[in-house]
């Protein structure tokens, strides 16, 4: 009697291998990054991102609603602010009347329901393309924590039902927490980017916003992609300040960390599929050389296998295409 155990047995056709699959996507798995332009009419291809725009307000309405068609049902919003707008200050950063305020009231204006996430950091509002204030050439840590908080107060105030600070100053969670306590907004979350190394697959991100650092990199604030532990002491500080969901972020080449974190911490974890990993393969795809669909379909199952309990990505729509 050899072999005892036949493990193809399970595999055997497309019937039982549905029944033994522990791995299951679905459209509320997603949280779909939105990125947000001035003007009207405006819907633009972003060079390095095929398939994947800017929208002025008018348009983003339309967009955010048939996200919500689609049974996708939280966004997560980034703006392009002109150049004469950007200082060392974060001063349209906290305008009440900015872009990105704007863009909030215009989601839940197109669709209540829609659960809005901001994006909290000031690259894009920034003369250096840094993520906070910036002093003799570096990120000055607590002045920037300040303006953060008041920047989440201010999308709070729009509306926003999340706030997701991506700029890895040292306890800013803690200071957004206190400040939207303060100002009433006790139901509004806080989704900490965690776990954000200084990864070079931001590339097409920073074009799609413009927001690539003037000078250096964000080496000082970001972590080092070869640390480990680290990315856990991150974390748990940020879940002690009040995180409700953490992040690690970018995902794939991170999926051991997304581990880690899930064998350790009890509040759901996100990951971030960023830009570069999204244009990898559409360049991929677009020379024949890998099948898109297939690999995305890959892809993000590996991602919430490994401890994902929700997937920020560019690819969202294109999933919930394959899974209808
Ligand atoms: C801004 C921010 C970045 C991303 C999300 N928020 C870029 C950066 O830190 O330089 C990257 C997202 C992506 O690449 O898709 N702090």
């Amino acid at each position: 009697m050899y072999p005892l155990r036949r493990n193809r047995r399970l595999r055997f056709n497309h019937a039982v291998r549905s029944l033994v699959r522990e791995t299951l996507i679905s459209p509320n798995d997603f949280i779909v990054p939105l990125f947000v332009v001035e003007g009207s009419g405006v819907k633009e291809e972003i060079a390095s991102m095929p398939d994947y725009y800017r929208y002025s307000l008018d348009l983003l309405e339309h967009e955010v609603k048939s996200l919500w068609e689609m049974g996708l049902k939280s966004v997560l919003l980034f703006v392009k602010v002109p150049d004469n707008l950007k200082d060392n200050k974060g001063t349209e950063a906290i305008n009440k009347d900015g872009l990105m305020q704007q863009a909030i009231k215009t989601v839940k204006n197109a669709v209540p329901d829609m659960y809005v996430m901001t994006d909290v950091a000031l690259d894009p509002y920034s003369s250096y393309g840094h993520d906070g204030i910036v002093k003799d050439q570096y990120v000055i840590n607590d002045e920037t924590c300040d303006v953060l908080a008041q920047m989440a107060v201010s999308h709070a105030a729009a509306g926003a039902d999340m706030v997701a600070p991506s700029d890895m100053m040292d306890g800013r969670i803690l200071y957004l927490r206190e400040a939207l306590e303060e100002e009433g907004y006790k139901n509004t979350g806080i989704m900490s980017y965690s776990a954000k190394y200084a990864s070079a697959f931001y590339g097409p991100f920073r074009d799609a916003l413009d927001s690539a650092p003037g000078f250096g990199d964000k080496k000082t604030y970001q972590m080092d992609p070869a640390n480990r532990t680290e990315a856990i002491r991150e974390t748990l500080m940020d879940i002690d300040e009040g995180a409700d969901i953490v992040m690690v972020k970018p995902g794939l080449c991170y999926l051991d960390i997304v581990r880690d974190l899930k064998n350790e911490i009890e509040v759901p974890i996100s990951v971030y599929q960023v830009s570069g990993e999204y244009s990898m393969l559409k360049a991929a795809a677009a020379q024949g050389w890998l099948d898109h669909d297939a690999v995305m379909m890959e892809q993000v199952t590996a991602i919430k296998r490994a401890g994902a309990d929700l997937i920020a990505s560019y690819f969202a729509k294109d999933v919930v295409r394959i899974l209808s």
